[in-house]
């Protein structure tokens, strides 16, 4: 995809680790190009001030930071609660639905200074250069794109660090990682190191957002999320910011150890891996979200968008948040929300989201239908006499079957 000698100025995507300072230096050697470092804020609560000035000591001619924390959580997290989107029925997707986000500064800035190619610290095995990639391609395809991992022979971290040696790279002193984490507004997720055996249980020190259950409250913690066509937008009737919202809801619901995950999940370059995720304000989220349709949805509605829900989910697993198919979903997604406002009320102890009341002024549910006391004549029960006997016409007499 890339030409060494064709390429002038690359926009790296840059997080001022050991990867992405080696690959930076790698492409002035090896592409003898200029580099522009980018990098996006989306939550990841890294010391982002010192940034430019160690892209520029490590070769960078310009860095641009961009904050994308408000948009992470409007445009893409939100939507996938909306869409109920959960891979292989439990990652909730902190990581598949940044990288498209990401990508969509990455080649915005890589155009505004003026880059031929873009480039981006991502392996060869995972999910990330795909989901990068994809993105590229639907946004920018006129840029080449550089992936250092697929292309040097650099093999391991020990690798890196004699290159970041050579050439005099600043690379902070804990070299050792034992897991590869990715942080955002969403979640956080770890791979590799002591996770690479499925068996063994994560070390306890390792999680950064949530709490352990045996430490966290003895009591209950009640809260009321409030829901406007489908969108969270309050936390115990105090309006928030979408960013703030999920920002905030991480922090309680974390105290509370709600969130965790262990699971292999399938890649979709094939490979079987191994991941731990913290995503504690989106676990609330899916629950209440859930809960609020639960009385203003059609049947009907709830389960198309229902049927449609894991595709939706692999989708943006494997990197086409920006195609013709998502963009149809979304637009159902967004039908099927339109009447899905009002309050949820639930609990959060010792990781446990408990939904416990909804409401809403335009419900669809009612008390006075469904009641077990006297109805005051809107149902009439005499019509489920005949509702069953057409249901049950193709099937008399056809028993028993094998299932008993
Ligand atoms: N397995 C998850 C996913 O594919 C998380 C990937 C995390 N990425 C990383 N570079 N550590 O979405």
């Amino acid at each position: 995809m890339s030409g060494k000698g064709t390429v002038k100025r690359v926009c790296l995507a840059y997080s001022g680790g050991l990867d992405t300072s080696v690959i930076l230096r790698w492409l002035i050697e090896e592409y003898r190009c200029e580099v522009v470092a980018y990098c996006a804020d989306i939550g990841q609560e890294e010391e982002l001030s010192g940034l430019p000035e160690k892209a520029k000591d490590s070769g960078a001619v310009e860095c641009v930071i961009t904050d994308a924390r408000e948009e992470f959580a409007r445009d893409y997290v939100f939507p996938a609660i909306m869409g109920s989107a959960i891979y292989e029925g439990v990652y909730l997707l902190g990581t598949a639905l940044a990288r498209p986000l990401i990508s969509k500064h990455h080649v915005e800035v890589a155009r505004e200074t003026g880059c031929d190619a873009v480039s981006h610290g991502a392996t060869g095995k995972g999910n990330d250069q795909v989901r990068f990639e994809l993105a590229f391609r639907a946004l920018a395809p006129e840029l080449s794109v550089i992936a250092p991992w697929r292309e040097w022979d650099l093999r391991s971290r020990s690798d890196c660090m004699s290159y970041a040696e050579k050439f005099n790279i600043p690379v902070s002193a804990s070299a050792e990682k034992p897991y590869s984490i990715d942080r955002n507004l969403m979640h956080v997720s770890f791979e590799g190191g002591i996770l690479e055996d499925p068996w063994r249980a994560p070390e306890q020190d390792m999680f950064i957002l949530t709490q352990a259950l045996e430490l966290a409250p003895d009591v209950p913690q009640e809260l009321v999320i409030g829901f406007e066509r489908g969108v969270p937008i309050s936390i115990d009737g105090e309006r928030l910011s979408p960013a703030k919202l999920l920002a905030q809801l991480n922090r309680i619901a974390g105290s509370h150890g709600v969130g965790r995950v262990d699971l292999v999940e399938n890649r979709f370059v094939g490979l079987k891996s191994r991941g731990v995720y913290e995503t504690p304000g989106g676990t609330v989220l899916h629950a209440a979200h859930r809960a609020m349709e639960s009385i203003t949805m059609d049947r009907e509605v709830m389960h198309e968008r229902d049927r449609m829900a894991p595709r939706f989910a692999e989708l943006i697993y494997n990197g086409f948040w920006f195609s013709p198919e998502i963009e149809y979903m979304r637009a159902a997604i967004d039908v099927s929300q339109q009447n899905v406002t009002g309050e949820v009320r639930l609990e959060l102890y010792k990781g446990n989201v408990t939904i416990c009341g909804r409401r809403s002024p335009v419900s669809l549910y009612s008390e006075n239908l469904v009641t077990f006391e006297e109805d005051q004549g809107a149902y009439d029960q005499a019509d489920a006499t005949g509702f069953i006997r057409v249901q049950g016409q193709r099937l008399a007499g056809r028993g028993p079957f094998s299932s008993g």
